[in-house]
């Protein structure tokens, strides 16, 4: 089996630091590059935190490289440290870093990777903001055509987390996030529609509490604070844990299943702003390049990841 190569976007964050596990855990998942962009924390602690789960998660060989500090137009990245603490992964214990960050910028990093390897066998997996993206884009436009696809965890066609209508990673930097869907690239977008269904409930936990592995243990003590932090700032009983459903698309369809419509983000309105305007009228155009997912497969989904922990 060939395996799919991708490069991740992040901005870990727990929902992040799970993704990232069950690509290196993943036998499906070749990780060509992981890139981080702010966003639920700072650059410099969202990068520290790629580095140190990629130490544990044996990505010694797999280049990080840090990149927007900030949105592309607004002034501030909002950190989301009522969920994922102050420093990003608040609770947790993970091994001190050894190697350096690539001197590259994130978005020069994408470009290169993906100007390197054959034409449509990179699949890029943003799953945070979307500044680093829209600039790859702009620094080497022939990327949008040479990526496979981009699978991103963001947005959502019937509801918001941030605001009513908007979602963290869109609302943050609504810009970027409308020169991504803008380009004529295949998208996935894997929104809360679908990640409010990957709730860590009380049996996953169990079962891979079980599991005796470092990534394992590391998992435990992330969806333990995740669900706390869930409970006490949004009321949720079980988290739900967005970023890893943007992978499991990637390794096999059928676990998250999306069906084709018109995308567009709204980066101008008073209320709307990060609201990812999504067509379910029925009537898909012929051209259109944008997908919307829907519908879960919740054990083969959790199965992927204890498969993963049990691996690392
Ligand atoms: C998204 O926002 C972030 O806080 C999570 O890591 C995820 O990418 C969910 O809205
Ligand atoms: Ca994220």
């Amino acid at each position: 089996m060939d395996k799919k190569k991708i490069i991740i976007d992040c901005d870990p964050g727990y929902d992040d630091a799970v993704a990232i596990l069950l690509a290196a855990g993943s036998p499906a998942i070749d990780l060509l590059a992981i890139t981080t962009v702010a966003g639920n924390q700072t650059i410099e602690k969202v990068t520290k935190n790629a580095l140190r789960i990629a130490k544990l998660a044996h990505l010694e060989n797999v280049p990080i490289a840090a990149g927007a500090s900030r949105p592309l137009l607004r002034q501030a990245v909002t950190v989301a440290a009522n969920i994922h603490g102050e420093s990003g992964l608040d609770g947790t214990t993970l091994p001190e870093a050894e190697y350096k960050v690539d001197p590259r910028h994130a978005a020069q990093l994408i470009v290169d990777v993906v100007m390197r390897e054959p034409e449509k066998t990179v699949t890029l997996v943003p799953i945070g903001p979307l500044t680093n993206i829209a600039l790859a884009a702009r620094i080497e436009p022939k990327i949008v055509d040479r990526v496979k696809e981009v699978v991103l965890m963001g947005g959502g066609a019937h509801i918001g987390n941030i605001k009513p209508m908007a979602e963290f990673n869109i609302e943050n930097d609504p810009e970027a996030a409308h020169i991504v869907f803008e380009e004529k690239w295949p998208i996935v977008m894997v929104g809360l529609d679908l990640t409010y269904q990957a709730l860590a409930t009380a049996a996953v936990k169990e079962k891979i509490a079980e599991i005796d592995t470092p990534a394992a243990r590391f998992l435990t003590q992330v969806l333990a604070r995740f669900s706390e932090n869930y409970k006490r700032s949004k009321g949720f009983d079980e988290p739900p844990v967005h970023d890893p459903c943007a992978v499991a698309r990637v390794i096999d369809e059928t676990i998250v299943k999306a069906v084709s419509a018109p995308i567009h983000v709204e980066y101008r309105g008073d209320y709307t702003a990060g609201m990812t305007v999504t067509d379910l009228r029925g009537k898909v155009p012929a051209d259109c390049h944008t997908s919307v997912a829907l519908e879960l497969d919740r054990e083969r989904f959790w199965n992927l990841i204890i498969e993963a922990a049990k691996r690392l």
